[in-house]
């Protein structure tokens, strides 16, 4: 036998086992997230398609809004996303944490989510499934397509029915009074980045206190 093996660190048969099984839980839990090496909740993992107003924030901010989202529901709640399906990919990237989310889009590409999609037209605001009941969601963070204060007035009615209260709304600086007037949301200091640069300035919204001062 060559000296050097006997340098060698050796597992026993009971560690090797035990590190195999954990190895290959780790496998099963990403290969649920991923397709060969691509993770499909990545933050621009669909494409914009600027003909549906689409501008996805910036990794940082995609964060950041999902972190805000998860501390306002609480333990086990429950996340609308509605028209933002950035916030609705970040939360499932931090899926071990203890809640449960929806997404609400147009664009039915993101029904590659699955159950969680459901697809949402702000012109019908309340044709929505049965399933969703009313004031079912501990918070709902929403980002209507335009900034015009029909497409606020009409997403602001789906926000109402599916909220417990809290609301996190993201749209032009522009809207801060229809805003007020539509869901009784105040201006936040927080400034959301998107991956692009906008010529119209963003802002978040909220009607509770916020980490988002
Ligand atoms: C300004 S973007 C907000 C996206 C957000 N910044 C993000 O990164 O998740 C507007 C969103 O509204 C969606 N949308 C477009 N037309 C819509 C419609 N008729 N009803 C509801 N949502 C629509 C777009 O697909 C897009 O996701």
């Amino acid at each position: 036998m060559d000296d050097d093996d006997d340098d060698v660190p050796q597992l026993s048969a009971h560690t090797l086992a035990a590190l195999q099984e954990f190895y290959l839980e780790q496998q099963q839990r990403e290969g649920t997230k991923t397709s060969q090496g691509f993770n499909q909740y990545s933050v621009g993992s669909i494409e914009e398609n600027w003909q549906l107003s689409q501008f996805w924030y910036s990794d940082e901010t995609a964060s950041c809004l999902a972190n805000e989202a998860i501390v306002a529901a609480g333990k086990g709640g429950r996340i609308a996303c509605v028209s933002a399906p950035s916030v609705y990919q970040k939360l499932k990237e931090q899926d071990d944490k203890d809640f449960s989310v929806v997404i609400l889009e147009y664009d039915r590409r993101f029904s590659v989510y699955g159950e969680e999609f459901i697809f949402y037209d702000y012109n019908n605001p309340l044709n929505l499934p049965e399933n969703l009941l009313p004031h079912s969601f501990d918070i709902v963070i929403a980002d209507p397509p335009y900034l015009s204060e029909e497409c606020l007035q009409k997403t602001a009615e789906t926000i109402r029915y599916l909220t417990k209260g809290k609301i996190l709304l993201c749209t032009g600086a522009v809207m801060e009074e229809q805003a007020a007037k539509h869901l009784g949301v105040k201006i936040c200091k927080f400034i959301p980045k998107h991956s692009r640069n906008l010529a119209n300035e963003f802002r978040c919204y909220v009607n509770y206190a916020s980490g988002l001062d």
